[in-house]
């Protein structure tokens, strides 16, 4: 179950010779200014994945800092998603988003939200907003899975997909790529064991977005955690990271401080045992970061668990 050296390890997608890192530097509210430097501490410190979306805005900043790294584009796994008001416009977006980055082409595309909000709507960057109601992520996934032999993406995937817009979209006819990766929320306060099972049995890789409980996390004063943390003389934010790592998906966090960026990335040479594992997996409290309440529609229904 563990692995000792968690940030060369990656996980086999369902994508002929493609696998995915472990852990990944996150970008959402990495502000102008200090998230070029972030992605070049990162891919500096070891990382080789980063993840960003056109919703980020930081797109143009992230290609910054991953030339000014000097890490060669072919060894870094770059993720970016497309914005929720960009669904009638697929193959437009993702320019824009490579246009942003500088880069030829993205190794992973996600539909960021299974959400196609019309962008003549007043707030629509902002997830406000109507969503179309001839369009919807299964005409969205049609677009996207022309995109595949373009040279321009590596794999497509989806995120904050539960399991009944997934349902839908694999028994759709016009589904001919199963998604490579869905990108969910997953800390011990949102565990979601169903929808990563489901997820497994489909040969979708989930990754794990969120990993540290994101902004004031909770998990940082939690007993478990910092007992653990404390008896392996290692910081809490590498214990849930480790943790994630172990369960078997990916993991993002997201920093702006370079001493930070480093200690989440000192992951090597220790593990969780089985019984570390299992009494976070047993943490009771639960709270997740992004609910559906800021979109026009729910896409959560209790099967995100
Ligand atoms: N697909 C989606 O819809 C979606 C949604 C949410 C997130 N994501 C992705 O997942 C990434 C991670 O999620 P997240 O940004 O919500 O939160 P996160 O990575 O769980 O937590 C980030 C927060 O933890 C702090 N932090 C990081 N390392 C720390 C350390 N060692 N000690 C103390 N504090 C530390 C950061 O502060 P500083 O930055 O100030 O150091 C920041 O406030 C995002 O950045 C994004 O790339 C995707």
């Amino acid at each position: 179950m563990a692995t000792t050296q968690k940030t060369a390890k990656r996980y086999p997608l369902n994508v002929e010779g493609l696998s995915i890192p472990a852990i990944g530097l996150g970008t959402w509210q990495s502000g102008p200014g200090e998230v070029g430097k972030a992605v070049e501490a990162a891919l500096r410190s070891g990382y080789r994945h980063i993840d960003t979306a056109f919703g980020y805005r930081n797109e143009k900043e992230v290609g910054q800092g991953i030339r000014a790294s000097g890490v060669p584009r072919e060894e870094i796994w770059l993720t970016t998603k497309l914005d929720n008001p960009w669904h009638k416009r697929v193959k437009e977006g993702l320019d824009k988003s490579l246009e942003n980055l500088g880069v030829e082409y993205v190794d992973l595309f996600l539909v960021h939200w299974p959400a196609s909000i019309d962008p003549e709507q007043e707030g629509a960057n902002d997830g406000k907003g109507e969503v179309f109601e001839d369009w919807d992520f299964v005409d969205t996934w049609r677009e996207m899975q022309k995109l595949v032999g373009t040279g321009k993406v590596r794999a497509i995937g989806v995120s904050n997909f539960g399991i009944k817009n997934l349902e839908r979209l694999l028994s759709d006819p016009s589904c001919k790529i199963v998604p490579a990766v869905n990108q969910i929320e997953l800390h011990p306060g949102n565990p979601s064991p169903k929808l990563v099972a489901y997820n497994t049995s489909k040969g979708i890789h989930s990754s794990g977005y969120s990993p540290l409980g994101s902004s004031d996390s909770p998990l940082y004063t939690n007993d478990t955690i910092k007992a653990i943390a404390e008896s392996k003389g290692k910081t809490p934010q590498q214990v849930l990271l480790a943790w994630g790592v172990q369960k078997g998906w990916s993991v993002l966090p997201k920093s702006v401080t370079e001493s930070r960026i480093k200690a989440n990335f000192e992951l090597d040479g220790w593990e969780l045992t089985e019984e570390e594992v299992k009494k976070i997996d047993a943490i009771p409290d639960r709270f997740k970061v992004c609910g559906d309440d800021w979109l026009p529609i729910k896409v959560f229904f209790g099967d995100d668990e």
